[in-house]
């Protein structure tokens, strides 16, 4: 058994007025020492799946494992080989030190005293945030509390990781650290790691496959290679020409790079002078806007009011 497998799950939230179907029958796996991105639009159910493989929140329907337990059913065989870090959390106790917060956690998870002591030392040392373990947590910045945040995190060297938005709000040398620590971490311990996040380039960096959720349903996953290729047109070029005096740029989206030719022979036909060609790949992010935002141009003909109906979810 893979360390996370999720089959079929739906969650459904009531409140006074209505009835969300937070998530419609996702399903995946992660395998050992994999950093699995969840991409989604807001609201699309990412921390729902994260809450409920961290035992925090039941499925309606569908099963969950996490190594190998049900989150249901052994929720107590689950707790100990995992951690979970979510980005503007509010956690940690303001009027005591970052050390002392550390402390307390490593003790709250049953760990030895020495184990803690050198765990939290060897830990902050590699995230180089050793020079504030003595001031109090409220005196730390966003991206200094979330290193300990981490460090919390990673304190029962769990075997699962789950990480929502764990980067958000911090500048761009402390979510590198992060970014980097988390990725030698998972090589070296083989754990299993979900991540999640808003930003594309920090996905197409970490993660080893991705989902894309929309609306409670996983509509495309894969490598980011595989990702792109789901879009139909996944080359970028970008044509740079006079027109007349007037230089003039004209960017194509292409299946195939052939087409490319294509392109600027009718440009030279029409008697433009080229100047420039330069050719990419789709970036995730272009690849994400067109699966999520215009779904509908590249399916398979399904409008996207059948993806909504939730009818016939078992409730
Ligand atoms: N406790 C709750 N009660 C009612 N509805 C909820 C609850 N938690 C989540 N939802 C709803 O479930 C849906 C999915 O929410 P979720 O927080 O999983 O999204 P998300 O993908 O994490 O979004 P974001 O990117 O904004 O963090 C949303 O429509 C949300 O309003
Ligand atoms: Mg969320």
């Amino acid at each position: 058994m893979e360390p996370i497998e999720v089959r079929d799950v739906t969650r459904l939230f009531r409140t006074k007025s209505e009835e969300i179907w937070a998530l419609k029958g996702v399903s995946f796996e992660v395998h050992e020492g994999e950093i699995y991105g969840l991409l989604g639009p807001n609201g699309a159910g990412k921390t729902t799946m994260i809450r409920i493989l961290s035992t925090l929140l039941y499925p309606t329907t569908g099963r969950a494992y996490v190594l190998g337990h049900d989150v249901v059913k052994e929720p107590e065989k689950i707790h100990p080989y995992i951690n979970s870090l979510s980005g503007g959390e509010n956690s940690g106790y303001g009027i005591v030190t970052a050390y002392d917060n550390l402390w307390f956690f490593g003790n709250l998870y049953g760990l030895p005293f020495g184990e803690v002591r050198k765990r939290i030392k060897i830990l902050a040392e590699a995230m180089e945030i050793t020079h504030k373990l003595k001031t109090k947590f409220n005196k730390l910045s966003t991206g200094e509390k979330q290193k300990i945040n981490l460090i919390r995190a990673l304190l029962n060297d769990p075997r699962v990781l789950f990480l929502d938005e764990p980067t958000l709000g911090l500048d761009i040398e402390a979510s590198r650290k992060i970014r980097e620590f988390i990725k030698s971490w998972v090589r070296e311990t083989g754990a299993s790691v979900i991540w999640t996040t808003h930003y594309m380039h920090e996905a197409e960096e970490m993660c080893d496959r991705i989902g894309i959720i929309k609306e409670g349903k996983i509509i495309a996953s894969g490598t980011v290679e595989e990702i792109k290729s789901a879009v139909k047109k996944i080359y970028k070029a970008r044509v740079k020409f006079m027109d007349g005096s007037r230089i003039e740029t004209k960017e194509f989206y292409m299946s195939d790079p052939v087409e490319l030719g294509n392109h600027v022979e009718t440009l030279v036909r029409e008697g433009f002078k080229i100047l420039d060609v330069d050719r990419e790949e789709v970036s995730l992010e272009e690849a994400f806007v067109e699966l999520v935002f215009k779904n509908s141009e590249t399916d398979d003909g399904q409008s996207d009011d059948k993806d909504q109906d939730v009818s016939h979810i078992p409730g």
